[in-house]
This record gives structure tokens, C-alpha cells and sequence, in this order.
């Protein structure tokens, strides 16, 4: 038995993938046997996507059409196609890890910002760009793409540059963009971290999906789901998959994981029981038709992958494989689908 199997008849399993994953082939070959999507876990983001020598050598040349190359990404898009491994996209728009002198005219961070307009160009065109090359070099790869990323925070609109520089509406043009210039079968989807808590899914709902929903340019939430032991209560996370759900469009969990700082046995029962109880939670779901759940993506494959490990300042044992080996987070995952 295998993730990807076990979920068929619900959603795909999907795996976020670092360099060090394409480099071992103990990882290549699990990812092969387990999962059925694959994210970049970095490479298709902005600071790589952006082709730095061309822009800075020759800004007046780009100015409102940023050079673009896949060439960063192209060793993950290359192992997917050959496996048939279909790929999320991660991601067009968000606040991080995009080079500052993207916001500045001239791309020199020494000039003033730029206007609302040569930002909004260079948006399009980066979007256009990007679709652009799919299309050309890997034609029907990608089903979905995160379009913007982690832009509510705080009980509000985030004050990011895009917000700053361009005006609330940033979001909006992005999505357009994206559908403008995404193959058909891409969907499009609003990605965000702690999307289960009550006032930000309201605000998502509200403020982000609805608007866009109106004008046809969304066609999923990514709940991105960087969850810990304590929190969230998983019927919380049941009722904003809910809610997500009775919108009308796609949802998918990106970017799962549960922080785990404690590798005793007793301590990974009980992580391999959080799985178990999320994962129930999400075919029932699916079961009842609640929510089209496409895909659920573990972020990164084994524990000593995760980025958690760096962020919390402590080791992370948040997954479901440890070297290479499953444990029991991953039986008990498979259990829930199998005892169905
Ligand atoms: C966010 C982003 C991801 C990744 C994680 C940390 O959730 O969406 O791309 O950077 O942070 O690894």
C-alpha cells in the first residue's frame, strides 16, 4: 500500500520537494511510490523565477516586462514529467522571498519605488511570462497554481509592498492575469497559513474569495495547514474546510505539517493520531460533499526536511517518513483511508 493509492478514491497526496530531495535517489524513488502532486518547495518563487542578471544588467530593456526563466525550477518540472507526476504551482504574488528591487524603478533599490502602473505591468507581464514558458516547455504539467499568497494578517489586509505601492486591489489584477494567461486547466488558488482560525477564514471568505468568486477568477482555497500538537481543535479546521467548501470552489491543503518537537514513541502516537483524526475529518468531508477536496500536500517529505526545524529553533519530527522510512504517522494515515 502507498499514500497515493490509499487516497484514490478521495484526493491526491502531494509532497513539497527541496534540491536535496531531487539529489537523493532514496527520495526521488519514495516520492515516485507515494505521491501523486508535487510542489516546489522554493524554486518556482519569485527570487527564482526572476531572471536577476538579465533585469539588473539591462533595467530600461525590462522596466515593465521582467525577464523571466524557468531554468531554476526546471530539474523538479523535469523529474514530474518524466514520472507523470502532475505539479502545484508555488507561487505568483506574495510578500516574501520576491526581490526588493522588483518594487523600485529601475530595479535599483537606490531609486524610488515605482509607480502603481509600471507595477502593475510589471506584474501582468511577469504572469504572462511565467504562463507563457509552461506553455511552451511544459504543456498540460501543472493543474493548479497558487496565484497569490498570505495576503490577510493581523485582522486585516497585510502591509506588504503589493498593498502599499499598488492599492487593495492587487490581488484582484493578479487573479485576472493569472486567468488571462494559465492553459485552461490550471486552476487558480488563494493560498494562507492559519486559514482554519475564525476571523481570517471569515476575512478570506469575505474579502478575498467572494470578490473574486464574482468575477470567475478563482477556483480554490490552499489551506496552507503548518498546524501544531495543541492547535487547532481539529472540528475548528473541519468547519473551515466547511466553509471553504460551500463556496463552490476547489480546496486544497498545501503546505501540512504538525510541529513535533519530542521523537519519543509515545509522542509520535500521538502525532500519528493528529493525522489520523485530520484525515478523517477530510474524507468525511469529501464523503458528505462538503468540500471538494483535490489535494493534500505534506510540506516536504521526510522530518529531516522540514523547514520547521529552522523556524521553531528546535528539531521537528512533523511528518510521516524520517530518512526515508515511514513511521507511524504513515501507517495510521493509511489506516483511516483503508478502514473505509
Ligand atoms: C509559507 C510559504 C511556503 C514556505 C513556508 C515555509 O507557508 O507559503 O512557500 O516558504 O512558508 O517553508
Amino acid at each position: 500500500m502507498n499514500l497515493k493509492s490509499a487516497y484514490e478514491p478521495y484526493f491526491k497526496i502531494g509532497v513539497a520537494l527541496s534540491q536535496k530531495n531531487l539529489d537523493l535517489q532514496t527520495d526521488r524513488a519514495l516520492t515516485v511510490e507515494q505521491f501523486n502532486s508535487i510542489t516546489c518547495e522554493n524554486h518556482m518563487k519569485p527570487m527564482f523565477l526572476l531572471d536577476w542578471e538579465k533585469n539588473l544588467k539591462n533595467p530600461q530593456l525590462y522596466q515593465t516586462n521582467p525577464a523571466v526563466s524557468l531554468a531554476p525550477a526546471k530539474p523538479f518540472l523535469d523529474f514530474a514529467k518524466e514520472h507523470h507526476i502532475p505539479m502545484r504551482g508555488h507561487t505568483l504574488v506574495w510578500h516574501n522571498q520576491t526581490p526588493l528591487w522588483f518594487f523600485h524603478e529601475n530595479y535599483d533599490e537606490k531609486a524610488p519605488f515605482a509607480d502603481r502602473e509600471t507595477l502593475l505591468l510589471r506584474l501582468e507581464n511577469y504572469i504572462k511570462n511565467v504562463f507563457e514558458l509552461i506553455h511552451n516547455e511544459y504543456l498540460g504539467l501543472f493543474y493548479a497554481f497558487d496565484v497569490v499568497n498570505e495576503i490577510v494578517d493581523e485582522g486585516d489586509f497585510r502591509k506588504s509592498k503589493w498593498l502599499e505601492l499598488v492599492g487593495e486591489d492587487f490581488f484582484v489584477k493578479a487573479f485576472e492575469y493569472a486567468r488571462k494567461y494559465a492553459d485552461s486547466e490550471i486552476k487558480l488558488f488563494y493560498n494562507d497559513y492559519n486559514s482554519f482560525e475564525p476571523w481570517k477564514r471569515d476575512f478570506i471568505c469575505e474579502r478575498v474569495l467572494k470578490p473574486l468568486i464574482e468575477r470567475n477568477l478563482v477556483d480554490g482555497m490552499g489551506m496552507q495547514s503548518h498546524l501544531i500538537m495543541e492547535e487547532p481543535e481539529l472540528e475548528l479546521f473541519r468547519t473551515a474546510v466547511k466553509t471553504y467548501g460551500a463556496l463552490g470552489i476547489t480546496v486544497h491543503l498545501t503546505e501540512l505539517d504538525i510541529h513535533n518537537n519530542d521523537p519519543s514513541e509515545e509522542s509520535m502516537n500521538v502525532l500519528a493520531d493528529r493525522y489520523a483524526g485530520l484525515f478523517r475529518i477530510l474524507i468525511e468531508e469529501v464523503k458528505n460533499q462538503n468540500a471538494n477536496i483535490e489535494c493534500v500536500t505534506f510540506w516536504n517529505l521526510n522530518d529531516e526536511d522540514s523547514w520547521l526545524t529552522g523556524f521553531r529553533r528546535e528539531t521537528s519530527y512533523p511528518l510521516l517518513f524520517t530518512n526515508g522510512k515511514p513511521k507511524k504517522a504513515y501507517d495510521a494515515v493509511i489506516k483511516v483511508a483503508c478502514a473505509d
